[in-house]
């Protein structure tokens, strides 16, 4: 049952849920994973960041590691994200637009120059490639001289959410599941302090989902990811305890902490009673959190500083692992390093200044919170019983079902904002006539011909007979029911690139397709 939005005060009566036994640390973990939480070890700051060629990107790596951040977090370009080399026809325009182009193990080694891989985790967003960027990770790390089962991080691996929200899909569901899975496996046994998934509810919330909505359908998908690497014979806490979830922290603060807090409470019970899970670590969620992209205004852009304090305030409140800030600036470009540095000091003053990180869940028992948190709880149910009544999450993510959803969602915002009955400050409300134009930050054009020419010049200069054997033997294994990421790993150490090897995988694989019901 939804809380009655217009109630002005909640009491005792608005409780459902006997709080006197749930204590942080314990299951069902609604009030944290840990017991001790932010004063056992603070959230780490993870500030996405990505651009240009790995050269531009490792230089601001080292500048935000210089200013105190305590993860990285890797943006690849779209081009690297679909699978096209620098210098494919596919790729003009896009090298290093969005995120870093990452053709070869060279440019791996290059985006890390300088940084012990094994002294810092990395969060890297790559879906439908994911299984070759973290092989290149690995090489990477392989030639650095680090040991690779010390190696932590994150690869996203969430290529359901590309099918329903973001878009970068390269093959068919069943193979892309494959994939997967193949990687959960491997990692589980070559890299086990690696987070083999990072089950995504941010862009779908970016899409325009309600929080509900990104509630239910992140935790379904995360239920495809369960059902599917069971189904390819892994037992559950084999690779539980290495699926971690990113959520989005929006607006709206009270609800998007009632919203973390039913997501852990409903995956504890999930993993322990319906999949029988016996090690805790298996039934704790574990979440990154971004705040929101799609709050961020081109109008006023300072306003956004705010917007964004207000949204990290929410993630610390609601007990994330890991944060991300966004720029002040990034509903115009990608941030510049003042506009990053300000994201990061935001963290570091909620931190450090505000002494919510003295007190574990300390909104837990405020009746609106607990109201709120057994209301979403209540509505994902709703929406849980929907998915499996039209044949479970995958089906409902190849019907179109779960984009519909979406679209309606925020075509009802949009209608809200345009008629006035939802404010955005600057946007609709208190909008002053002169338009502040910050230094927004921009690309050297010379780089996409620079990492063009550099990708070509690896292609001369490799040996040429250890990558095409590796990719004949990748092809092969595609088309049996071998785990891929061997495979993967031999071609990208004999100096395949990502472009080769993924359309080696396109020419057995094929390319997804949308239907045309959505
Ligand atoms: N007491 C004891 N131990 C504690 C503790 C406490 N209070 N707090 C933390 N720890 C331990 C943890 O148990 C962990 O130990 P372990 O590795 O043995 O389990 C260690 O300290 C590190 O803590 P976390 O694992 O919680 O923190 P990490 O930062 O390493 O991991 C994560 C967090 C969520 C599990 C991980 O998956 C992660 O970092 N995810 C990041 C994903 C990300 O950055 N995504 C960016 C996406 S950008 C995007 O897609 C948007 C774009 O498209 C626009």
């Amino acid at each position: 049952m939804k809380p009655d939005p217009t109630k002005s005060v909640y009491t005792s009566a608005d409780l459902q849920s006997d709080l006197k036994s749930q204590l942080p640390g314990e299951y069902p973990y609604t009030r944290g994973i840990q017991p001790t939480m932010y004063r056992g070890r603070l959230w780490t700051m993870r500030q996405y960041a990505g651009m240009g060629d790995a050269e531009e990107s490792n230089k601001r790596y080292h500048y935000l590691l210089s200013q105190g951040t305590s993860g990285l977090s890797v943006a690849f370009d779209l081009p690297t994200q679909t699978g096209y080399d620098s210098d494919s026809p596919m790729a003009l325009g896009e090298v290093g637009r969005v995120g870093v182009a990452i053709s070869s193990l060279e440019d791996m080694e290059r985006l890390f120059a300088g940084i012990r891989l094994d002294q810092v985790s990395t969060s890297m967003t790559i879906n439908a490639t994911a299984s070759t960027l973290l092989a290149l990770y690995v090489a990477a790390a392989k030639r650095s001289g680090a040991e690779v089962r010390k190696l932590s991080g994150t690869v996203q691996n969430d290529i359901l959410k590309e099918y329903i929200a973001r878009g970068t899909y390269i093959y068919p569901v069943a193979p892309a599941m494959r994939l997967t899975t193949d990687l959960i496996a491997w990692a589980g046994q070559h890299v086990p302090e690696w987070n083999t998934i990072s089950i995504s509810g941010y862009h779908m919330r970016e899409a325009g989902c309600t929080a509900a909505q990104e509630l239910a359908f992140t935790l379904a998908n995360g239920r495809a990811y369960v059902d599917a690497a069971l189904a390819a014979g892994l037992a559950i806490d084999s690779f539980a305890p290495r699926l971690s979830f990113f959520f989005n922290a929006h607006s709206n603060l009270f609800e998007e902490v009632a919203k973390f807090r039913a997501a852990r409470r409903i995956w504890a019970r999930w993993m322990r009673e319906r999949y029988g899970a016996q090690n805790p670590r298996s039934w704790m969620l574990r979440f990154h959190t971004q705040t929101a992209g799609s709050t961020l205004t081109a109008q006023q852009p300072e306003n956004n500083i705010v917007r964004t304090t207000l949204e990290a305030l929410s993630a610390v409140l609601g007990g994330t692992q890991s944060l991300h800030t966004n720029g002040y600036d990034e509903a115009l470009a990608l941030p510049t390093e003042q506009a990053a540095r300000i994201a990061l000091r935001t963290q570091q003053i909620i931190a450090h200044e505000s002494g919510v990180p003295q007190v574990v869940d300390p909104l837990g028992g405020s009746y609106y919170v607990e109201a709120l948190t057994d209301g979403l709880e209540a509505e994902a149910e709703t929406l849980f019983t929907q998915i499996e009544a039209m044949g479970g999450p995958i089906r409902a993510v190849e019907s179109g079902w779960v984009q519909r959803q979406i679209q309606a969602a925020a075509y009802e915002w949009q209608r809200k904002v345009d008629a006035g009955e939802t404010t955005v400050v600057g946007v609709n409300k208190f909008i002053n006539e002169e338009q502040s134009a910050p230094k927004i930050e921009r690309l050297d054009p010379e780089l996409e011909r620079h990492q063009i020419d550099r990708v070509r010049a690896l292609r001369v200069k490799r040996d040429q007979h250890p990558w095409q054997d590796a990719l004949s033997q990748l092809q092969h294994a595609a088309r049996f029911e071998e785990n891929l990421m061997p495979y993967i790993v031999q071609a990208v150490e004999a100096l395949a690139t990502v472009g080769e090897i993924a359309d080696t995988l396109r020419s057995v694989f094929g390319e997804y397709r949308e239907s045309v019901s959505i």
